[in-house]
């Protein structure tokens, strides 16, 4: 069994405070791309998961591995070997991770027969990170809560663009960490599109000023450059790619 993992956007990033539980509350229009990875699930004699990325963790901290452990706390699967084609870049913001979190969940579900109901999905889903359950929308949804509350909605027109990944990444903890409370939106109850704005950017820039050095290059090239989720990728509406040192370009159109 083959199976896509799109990456998303965010086009709209609200953060609306932090919570007694360390997370922070957030409002975002979650969009999925097509920019994908491939995840090829096959029988095996022993489970076994490998990447053509030889960078990533294939251990207990891959969320793949993590996706399998906790489906299975709910239901027998035989063991599998799992592939993983990764073009999404890592510590983009683009929720590659989460994406390839849900595939597996979906793909292990068609394996056993479909015996979880969609709530237990969404459940274990929530539980494996606060993006994840987004990617059981039909790819379009404003989150709200950690991220992991959904509600389906679409674009009036699709969007294209393009993804600019820069030669570094950023660890999502930390950009939130890097947040003060002055950086924080006040919640307006609708959707802001076709507002593009991300208040997670205050944070970013304030733990890498070459990011924001970057932003006001790509500035220069496109009409609306916005970061996605905790970076370091942006999203470039409205104009041409320019070569730039250190970033590296993905053409992208809004998914399905
Ligand atoms: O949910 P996830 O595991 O992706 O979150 C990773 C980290 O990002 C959390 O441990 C937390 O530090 C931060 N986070 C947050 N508020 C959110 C989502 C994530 O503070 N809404």
């Amino acid at each position: 069994m083959i199976l896509l993992a799109p990456a998303k956007i965010n086009l709209f990033f609200q953060v609306l405070g932090k919570r007694e539980d360390g997370y922070h509350e957030i409002a975002s229009l979650y969009q999925a791309i097509d920019l994908f990875d491939r995840l090829f699930f096959s029988p095996s004699s022993q489970d076994l998961l490998t990447s053509t990325d030889p960078t990533l963790p294939l251990d207990e901290s891959n969320l793949i591995i993590k996706a399998l452990h906790l489906f299975r706390k709910s239901h027998p699967v035989p063991p599998l070997h799992i592939h993983l084609e990764k073009n999404i870049p890592i510590e983009a913001g683009l929720g590659g991770g989460s994406s390839n979190a849900a595939t597996t969940l979906k793909a292990l579900n068609q394996i056993a027969g479909f015996p979880l109901p969609s709530e237990k999905l969404l459940e274990i889903a929530a539980l494996l990170g606060s993006d994840v359950p987004f990617f059981f929308s039909n790819g379009c949804a404003y989150c709200t809560g950690r991220g992991e509350k959904f509600t389906q909605t679409s674009l009036p027109t699709p969007l294209s663009g393009w993804i600019v990944k820069p030669d570094f990444g950023l660890s999502t903890p930390l950009v939130y960490k890097a947040l003060k409370p002055e950086d924080y939106s006040i919640k307006k109850n609708e959707i802001l599109f076709p507002l593009f704005f991300n208040d997670l950017e205050k944070g970013a820039f304030r733990l890498s000023p070459k990011l924001k050095e970057m932003k006001q290059e790509l500035e220069q090239d496109f009409k609306t450059v916005v970061m996605t989720g905790s970076g370091s990728a942006f999203f470039c509406l409205q104009g041409s790619p320019k070569k730039r040192i250190g970033m590296s370009y993905f053409p992208f159109k809004t998914w399905p």
